[in-house]
């Protein structure tokens, strides 16, 4: 429990501290708390966005009153504040970093956009119509695109029985299904994928590796996993809780579950493999 959390409670069952909450920093700590049991019902992006709200109304407030300060002040007040109702909304950590860089690096584009020789404003259409592409669904699945190293499906062939089954849950670009053909052509590779560029390159890549790979464009909670030996995902912890529950229900008895790095909360995994690459990562590997 947070300290928050534990003033809270304290403040509704003694009577000395329920007297404390009529006080402007019981108020306070009570109309924080409620900003935050709204918040965590929202996405952690959209709570991101909207933490640059209070700022930028205090900003307006100060323009208006004629203070005009200046333009690179009302942007750091923003930023800040945004990074601050981050942290105070208890977003994961990396939100208070992405609000404090985002409106300076907003307003660096703006300025290099429009100085002479400026960067051309299709670059900018390219950029956004790549990211909706890719990683448009990650703001309901808070599952981004990023990519297993070599290690990972090396580690992942050397699981694979004979003539196995493996799916790659959020296949990505395809890169582990690509290496694990090259290492292991006996193997029958599935991959299913939501972005839809994601999985026209991971279609694409797999069909000219060779490999009679089954890519599918859907949703993994679409993914029947009766029929695979191993699961492979690598999503965030977001899913992961879901996605035990999928798996113990629809996973034969003998075939394994293997996440990369995420674990399963309140589930011990029943090997851990360290990868040993620059990002530390690990394979999380449960038996069912
Ligand atoms: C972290 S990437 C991993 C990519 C690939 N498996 C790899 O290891 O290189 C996660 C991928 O899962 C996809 N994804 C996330 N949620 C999904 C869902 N519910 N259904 C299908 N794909 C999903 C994302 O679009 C993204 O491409």
């Amino acid at each position: 429990m947070s300290n928050l959390d534990a003033q809270l409670c304290a403040s509704s069952s003694d009577p000395e501290q329920a007297n404390s909450a009529q006080s402007p920093s019981g108020l306070a700590i009570i109309s924080l708390s409620a900003s935050v049991a709204l918040i965590s019902r929202l996405p952690p992006a959209l709570a991101a966005l909207l933490a640059h709200l209070p700022g930028i109304a205090l900003a307006l407030l100060l323009s208006s009153l004629g203070a005009l300060p200046s333009p690179i002040f009302l942007l750091l007040l923003v930023s800040f504040s945004a990074a601050l109702l981050a942290w105070l909304w208890r977003l994961p950590i990396w939100w208070r970093y992405i609000n404090l860089c985002f409106l300076p690096l907003v307003g660096m584009t703006l300025y290099l956009q429009s100085s002479p020789g400026g960067i051309d404003a299709n670059w900018f259409l390219a950029a956004f119509l790549l990211l909706l592409l890719t990683s448009f669904g990650a703001i309901k699945t808070r599952v981004p695109l990023y990519l297993s190293s070599a290690r990972a499906a090396e580690a992942l062939a050397l699981r694979l029985p004979e003539q196995g089954r493996l799916i790659d849950l959020g296949c990505g670009l395809g890169g582990p299904l690509a290496r694990i053909h090259t290492l292991r052509p006996d193997v029958h590779l599935a991959g299913i994928e939501a972005a839809p560029l994601n999985w026209l390159i991971s279609k694409l890549r797999l069909f000219f590796s060779g490999a009679r790979a089954d890519i599918r464009l859907g949703s993994i909670w679409q993914a029947d996993l009766s029929a695979y030996d191993v699961v492979y995902a690598y999503l965030s912890p977001a899913p992961m809780s879901r996605l035990w529950a999928k798996a113990r229900q629809e996973m034969k008895s003998g075939s394994v579950l293997i996440s990369n790095t995420f674990a399963i909360p309140d589930v011990d995994a029943d090997e851990i493999v360290e990868l040993g690459d620059l990002s530390h990562a690990r394979l999380l590997i449960w038996r069912l």
